[in-house]
Parts: C-alpha cells; structure tokens; sequence
C-alpha cells in the first residue's frame, strides 16, 4: 500500500490523502471487497434456469449489465463456476427476473450454496412460472423476466461472464407507467452494494442529456 496527496486542483488539497493500491498491493480485506464495495449499488439479476435433467435453478447475480440494446443482450459473471453457469453451458437457456423490495429476503435466501439437485423454487416456497419462450422457468412473484438465450460464454480464467440475447420480455401491467416503461417508484428494485449490504431503491430526479 502506498498514499498519495491530492493534485493541486483538488479543493480539499492537504485535507485527504489517497491511499493507492495495485495486484501488488491488494487492500487487505482483498480486492473483490474493494470492488464491490466500490462499484454499487449493482442491479440484480435473479437467473432462474434448468439443468440438463431439468432441476429448476434459481440464484441472484449483481455483476450484471446491459452489455448492448440491439440486438438485446445481457451479460452476467459468475464468480467461479455455479450451478446457473452449468445450466446455461448445458442448456443454452435462462431467465433474468428482476425483482422488487419485497421480495428482498427471499432473493437472498436464494442464495445459498444449495447442491444442483436442489429446486430453490421449491426450497424457498416461490412459483415457477412457465416462460414464454425458452424452457427454463421465470419467478411468477417477480415483475419483470427477460428470456434469455446463450449469445457466447466468456472464460475470464477465474470467473465466465454469460451473455445472454433476450428473445422475450414479460413486465406486470401494475409496475408500468403511462409511457409503457416501467415505474422505478413501483418496481423499487432491490440492489447489492459491499460487504453483506443491500440497496432500497434511492431517491430519483429528471435530469435530460444535454444536447452538446
Ligand atoms: C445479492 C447477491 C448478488 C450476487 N451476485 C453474484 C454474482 O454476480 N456472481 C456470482 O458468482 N455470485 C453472486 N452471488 C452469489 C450467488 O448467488 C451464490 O453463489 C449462489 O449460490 C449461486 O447459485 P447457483 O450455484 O445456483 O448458480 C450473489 C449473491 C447475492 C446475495
């Protein structure tokens, strides 16, 4: 670990210091807690999946983003390799549920080292719902799934980011908006921040793009 001072524009110059690390000098509590403590909050896919001999899977993901709007694909990292990411190597297939604060518990209950022959549906008393498209089944208590189907799987050594092109999208009536969208202030998704920390929904405001 070494510091640094602030640059002479910063205004609070001689107030703070930095403390500066590098894959020489990880934090000390390792640099996956600096990253996720870091970079949040992070939105939650909740991937819902089968297995080969079709086992329902269900597990929350936060390294998850829209990785490109046309065509439609998400990407999601699975840290290590998981009962989702063997599902999706052997399947080809899986839903990603958006969940909302009510549901926050159980999405994390969802979360536990369960063995691949665990149904988390069943283990944590949701419903599985059939999807519209794909074979693997969507969380009927969760407002919003995006069917996904394999685009590519990316080895990143020791994790594998899953990309998946969503061939259907299903959203309650209850949380969408005059404008068709859904409405943040009904959906309030839950968000992973560091540590063992959950997100509320936080508070919002418009703010247009600038147009140069
Ligand atoms: C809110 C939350 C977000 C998580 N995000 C990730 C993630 O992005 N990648 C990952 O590998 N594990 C993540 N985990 C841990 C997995 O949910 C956990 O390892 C789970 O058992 C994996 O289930 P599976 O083996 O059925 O896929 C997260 C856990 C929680 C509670």
């Amino acid at each position: 670990m070494t510091t640094t001072t602030s640059p002479p524009w910063d205004p609070r110059q001689n107030v703070s210091m930095r403390i500066v690390h590098s894959p020489e000098n990880p934090p000390s509590k390792g640099i996956y807690a600096l990253l996720t403590a870091s970079i949040a909050p992070r939105p939650i896919a909740w991937i819902s999946s089968l297995s080969a001999d079709g086992t329902p899977n269900l597990a929350p993901y936060s390294f998850f983003t829209i990785a490109c709007t046309d065509p439609a694909i998400l990407s999601i990292t699975s840290v290590g390799h998981k009962d989702t990411l063997s599902n999706v190597e052997a399947t080809g297939e899986f839903v990603v549920n958006i969940g909302t604060e009510s549901l926050m518990e159980v999405m994390n209950a969802t979360s536990a080292p369960f063995e691949p022959e665990v149904d988390e549906f069943a283990k944590v008393g949701l419903t599985a719902a059939p999807s519209d498209v794909v074979s693997a089944p969507r969380v009927a208590e969760a407002p919003i799934a995006f069917e996904c189907v394999r685009h590519d799987v990316i080895d990143l050594g020791t994790s594998a980011m899953m990309l998946g092109r969503v061939v259907s999208v299903s959203v309650e009536d209850e949380v969408l908006a005059e404008d068709g969208l859904p409405d943040f202030g009904s959906l309030l998704p839950p968000s992973r921040l560091g540590r063992h920390e959950w997100g509320y929904a936080p508070r919002t405001r418009e703010l247009p793009r600038p147009l140069k």
